[in-house]
């Protein structure tokens, strides 16, 4: 795991990413670089040589041989989260402003049983558990991606929170292939912070 604070100057990037976004505005090509640059540095903390990251297929980065990996940022910082496939066969990660999934935006995001869940809790902690809702979801969007090349709505997947464990169950209605696992349920964690949440989904070769 490596982090990278988006600040001024945008770090240097190799001419094969800097092109995916040379017609992109300022904040974005800080963002991208400064992913990238974490993700490079994080792969280095696996013994694994810094190299360029292309831009693949529906925006997924194209990471080496023998290793999986998911970047994601927020307006202060840029996350990216890496493992060689021998020990890990799929990995999503996502950071969002805690509190930000505000009630009028559940019906695009959540599903009724969410919703209940929700309920449930004290008025003041809704929004933040929300949010928790929808960074599991885009990390479990991109953590499945790059192996089935599909497309997720929100409503495909249904989540079980643990609160005392900060972890869930994210299910889905039919088997994806996850490397050597087809599976419909998958594990997750996550963070709530006053600030950040932030959630990752991986799974383990076993
Ligand atoms: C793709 C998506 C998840 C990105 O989330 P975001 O909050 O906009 O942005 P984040 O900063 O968290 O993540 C962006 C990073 O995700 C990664 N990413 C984007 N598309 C991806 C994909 N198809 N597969 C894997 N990773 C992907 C990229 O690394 C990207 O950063 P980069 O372009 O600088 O490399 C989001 O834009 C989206 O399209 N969501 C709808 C699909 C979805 O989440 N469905 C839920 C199913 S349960």
């Amino acid at each position: 795991v490596a982090c990278r604070a988006l600040t001024q100057p945008a770090p240097a990037i190799p001419d094969v990413e800097a092109a995916a976004i040379r017609e992109a505005v300022a904040t974005r090509k800080l963002e991208f670089a400064a992913g990238r640059t974490a993700a490079r540095e994080a792969l280095g903390l696996i013994g694994v040589a810094p190299v360029p990251i292309p831009v693949g297929a529906g925006r997924a980065p194209q990471w080496p041989s023998g290793v999986v990996g998911s970047i994601a940022h927020q307006k202060d910082l840029a996350v990216a989260v890496v493992a060689r496939t021998e020990h890990i066969l799929g990995l999503g990660v996502d950071i969002e402003a805690s509190g930000a999934l505000t009630e009028e935006l559940w019906p695009q995001i959540l599903v009724p049983p969410e919703v209940k869940f929700l309920q449930s809790l004290a008025t003041e902690k809704r929004s933040s558990c929300a949010t928790v809702f929808f960074a599991l979801k885009e990390a479990f969007y991109k953590f499945q991606f790059p192996h089935t090349k599909q497309w997720l709505d929100f409503g495909d997947v249904e989540i079980d929170l643990d609160p005392a464990q900060e972890s869930a169950t994210l299910r889905i209605s039919r088997f994806l292939t996850i490397g050597t696992l087809a599976q419909n349920a998958f594990a997750a964690r996550y963070r709530m912070g006053d600030e950040l949440t932030l959630a990752a989904v991986s799974l383990a070769a076993s």
